[in-house]
């Protein structure tokens, strides 16, 4: 059986983040996330069954550029799904990836890259395992193989928000897979996440220690109670339009994660000086004028910038004089909540 298939899948941002996790990448409370557009990978897979070889062997391009790290880190994540993916045994692979965001943005790649990478499983599944062809399952099937690379790419695979983890507030949500979670104000559809890039450098410790330090991290118990209770309340706001309650609820959680950093053992701190002189401004920003715009960052020193479409000409003003001197060679990726993965070509 030979092939070419190729998925561009979009990065997510978490508003209610998931930081701990047990078991096999299963996670310690539920998280909810905008799925991005503009930041995304486009992943083309080439495969072709061997008789020679028994498990999956991997050469792996990334940006026109052979790197054999991503190689390598890609055949251990497809071996090590055997079991959810076993018509990928026995298949050479030669994966060209590329991300649209500059590569040394400081963006993490992996929810773009192990989405598209999961969803090329999954279409290459389809010749073998007929279940596939069902749309549901297809991208249920796809969040869980994403969930084994990286827990949040089990959240890019679907449109506009995705729940991931159990939780009593939002039918059907599980811990193996994310959902689409459709019941919210249109204006969260077109919401804006311009990403403000702080530092360009890699993180000193990666979200694998980070979620590690949280099982001896003395505040683990009641930050779990607190993201389930902070889900239940940002739900409300999401079905109601409360931007004022979103928004605050979106900087908490943001904050609390890097609050988590620092009082873990050994501490850690990834928000730059930048980060923080960015935060000020948007909190006294919004304090003179009112307007819903706020804030929320990953795992890392780069600020989210959150608002509604109707206030992005009101704001720009403020954003390229206040904001953006701030960003390293004023670097920001203007994003936006999205539609989105989507299937570029299957060729067999
Ligand atoms: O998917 P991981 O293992 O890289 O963890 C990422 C966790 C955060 O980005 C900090 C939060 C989240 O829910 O995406």
């Amino acid at each position: 059986m030979q092939g070419k298939v190729c998925w561009k899948s979009p990065s997510n941002l978490a508003i209610i983040k998931y930081w701990g996790k047990f078991g096999r990448q299963l996670p310690r409370n539920p998280s909810i996330s905008f799925t991005l557009d503009a930041a995304h990978s486009l992943t083309e897979v080439e495969y072709a069954s061997k008789p020679d070889i028994d498990k999956c062997k991997v050469s792996f391009h990334f940006d026109g550029t052979a790197n054999q790290a991503f190689g390598d880190r890609v055949e251990r994540f497809i071996n090590d799904i055997s079991d959810l993916a076993p018509w990928m045994q026995g298949k050479s692979l030669i994966i060209n990836s590329s991300n649209s965001f500059p590569h040394s943005s400081g963006i993490a790649s992996s929810a773009s890259g192990l989405s598209a990478m999961a969803l090329c499983i999954c279409s290459i599944g389809q010749r073998s395992d007929s279940k596939l062809n069902d749309k549901t399952y297809f991208l249920n099937y796809a969040s869980t193989l994403a969930r084994l690379g990286s827990g949040s790419a089990s959240r890019s695979v679907y449109p506009y928000l995705a729940v991931w983890g159990e939780t009593e507030h939002v039918k059907d949500s599980s811990n193996e897979h994310a959902i689409a979670f459709d019941k919210v104000d249109p204006i969260f559809k077109t919401y804006h996440d311009d990403i403000l890039i702080v530092s360009r450098t890699e993180k000193s410790v990666s979200s694998t220690a980070g979620h590690a330090l949280m099982d001896n991290n003395v505040y683990a118990d009641s930050r779990y109670q607190q993201a389930k209770d902070r889900l239940k309340e940002l739900l409300i706001c999401l079905q109601n339009g409360n931007l004022d309650k979103f928004g605050t609820i979106a900087e908490d959680e943001a904050l609390s994660l890097h609050a988590l950093m620092m009082c873990s053992d050994p501490s850690y701190i990834l928000m730059e000086a930048e980060s923080l002189n960015i935060i000020q401004k948007i909190r006294a920003y919004r304090k003179e004028t009112g307007l819903p715009l706020h804030f929320s960052l990953d795992a890392g020193p780069n600020i989210h910038l959150l608002y509604p479409d109707q206030i992005k000409d009101q704001v720009k003003p403020f954003i390229e004089s206040e904001l953006i001197p701030h960003c390293v060679d004023g670097l920001v990726i203007e994003d936006k909540v999205g539609e989105g993965p989507v299937l570029i070509s299957h060729e067999y």
